[in-house]
């Protein structure tokens, strides 16, 4: 086991085994798709319930897209343990893809990435050089600093006894048009021939380019600034999304209007920015802007404009109610959708939260309907409601998701269960036109009232 020269004709055949720790959203596919790629492949947990309903073929995940695919009990070339022990020594590479959130004071939590690579370690077989690859979202220098100590108080040996290297993973959970056996990956590790082997190996996994782009740190700075951008580009229509409506111009007309220029890039206002990375990842930018003292000003303001999203709606949720003559302290709020993403039942760090704290705090009543979401956390007070033809006497109707199941639910019906026929489109995808005629009042972010 472990590194031999002849890795990449290995990787091209399939021959090697894989193994990879943390079977989330981001784990468990990937570990499906080094599988129908051929490798042997061991995917670790230390969730017991992930662990038994992988073994039992079930998808723990909330991604609609790995439902049907997770190898059956008795699938030849597929293990499943909550031991890295167990699993690490059968390894040739060991792929990382445990979460990487933010603390509540808004800093980077690295204790999985710490806790998932000291198990690792500690069951590498000396003189093995077994490859280990960070997948997980970090800052420059996070794999580097995390993990060399536990190596060195090992006494571990780099380029003997093991390797590592950092490939972030961009797949996009519930759009089967990008996962992982879909997207373009990147590789850094200070050692280039590691580096092209693990170049053959991710070419196995994906259709789309594999690259080698130098040290660690220059895919670690990739990945986080893709999110970066993303953030600071949702940023600034959001915030087009408050300054418009006060001008009685309503922002999707301007952003029509300016996309017919060739390279104008369009983006969506919407109530919040949620899911595991682009709430996140700008933190772990600035954190590390921060410790070499140079300012993230940019960075720092979108993140403050797209945080501040929930509580804006929040505002113009209860204007919307008091202007329709709501009873006070008995105005009623229905959230359609709570998960962060359509057509995925994934509530990490979703803007429905904030939102919904911020309308409870204001004595608001909140009830949501999420099709997607199982189970799950919810603040207390929120009222779940597994039916939507249940959701009676609500006063407005947000549509915080755009899942199809929202859109496309019967709005005829909804409008006779609700007390005050209002709507508020908090994703700019329903047809306002028609359910106006229909006879809801309709608002939307970003246009005027
Ligand atoms: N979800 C996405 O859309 C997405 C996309 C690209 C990148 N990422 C990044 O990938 C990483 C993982 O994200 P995710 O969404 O898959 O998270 P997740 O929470 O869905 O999955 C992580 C899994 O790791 C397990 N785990 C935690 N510590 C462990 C340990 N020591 N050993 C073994 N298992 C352990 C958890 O039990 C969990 O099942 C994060 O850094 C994230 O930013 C996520």
């Amino acid at each position: 086991m472990g590194w031999v020269s002849n890795f990449a004709d290995l990787a091209k055949d399939g021959s090697l085994t894989v193994g990879i720790i943390g079977l989330g959203y981001v784990g468990l596919p990937t570990a499906i798709g080094f599988h129908d790629a051929g490798f042997t492949v061991w995917g670790v947990d230390v969730s017991q319930r992930t662990v038994d309903m992988v073994l039992q073929g079930k998808n723990p995940t909330g991604d609609p897209d790995v439902d049907d695919i997770v190898p059956q009990p008795g699938t030849e070339r597929w293990h499943i343990s909550t031991s890295a022990a167990e699993a690490v020594p059968n390894c040739d590479v060991v792929l990382v893809t445990v979460p990487t959130p933010i603390t509540h004071d808004l800093k980077p939590d690295l204790s999985y990435v710490e806790a998932a690579g000291r198990d690792v370690f500690k069951s590498i077989t000396k003189g093995s050089r077994t490859i280990v690859v960070l997948e997980s979202t970090v800052y420059p220098g996070v794999t580097a600093q995390t993990w060399l100590p536990i190596i060195e108080e090992l006494g571990l040996v780099i380029g003997e006894d093991v390797e590592i290297a950092y490939c972030p993973e961009r797949f996009n959970p519930g759009d089967s048009a990008h996962g992982v056996r879909q997207v373009a990956r990147v590789i850094g590790c200070s050692n280039p021939e590691v580096g092209e082997g693990l170049v053959a190996l991710y070419s196995k996994l994906t259709s789309e380019d594999v690259r080698y782009v130098g040290k660690l740190e220059v895919a670690e700075a990739a990945k986080v600034i893709e999110n970066v951008q993303r953030d600071i580009n949702i940023a600034l229509v959001n915030e087009l999304a408050r300054i418009f409506p006060a001008l009685d111009v309503d922002v999707e007309d301007v952003l029509s209007a300016a996309a017919t220029k060739w390279n104008f890039h369009r983006y969506t206002p919407g109530v919040g920015v949620g899911g595991h990375c682009i709430p996140v990842d700008p933190y772990y930018m600035i954190q590390r802007a921060a410790d070499v003292g140079v300012p993230a000003g940019l960075i720092t303001a979108a993140r403050a404009v797209n945080r501040s999203m929930p509580s804006h709606v929040a505002g113009v949720l209860s204007d919307l109610m008091w202007n329709a003559e709501v009873p006070a302290g008995d105005a009623r709020v229905l959230l359609l959708g709570w998960s962060y993403k359509a057509e995925v039942g994934d509530p990490r760090e979703t803007p429905a939260e904030p939102l919904a704290e911020t309308l409870m705090s204001k004595g608001i009543k909140v009830a949501t309907w999420d099709p997607h979401i199982d189970f799950g956390e919810y603040p207390e007070g929120v009222e779940v409601i597994s039916n939507i033809e249940d959701a009676k006497g609500y006063d407005i109707a947000v549509l915080v998701t755009a899942h199809k199941a929202c859109l496309n639910l019967d709005w005829n019906k909804l409008l006779g269960q609700m007390r005050t026929p209002l709507v508020y489109d908090g994703r700019r995808v329903l047809d306002l036109d028609s359910l106006q005629k229909s006879g809801w009042q309709t608002y939307a972010v970003g246009k005027p009232v």
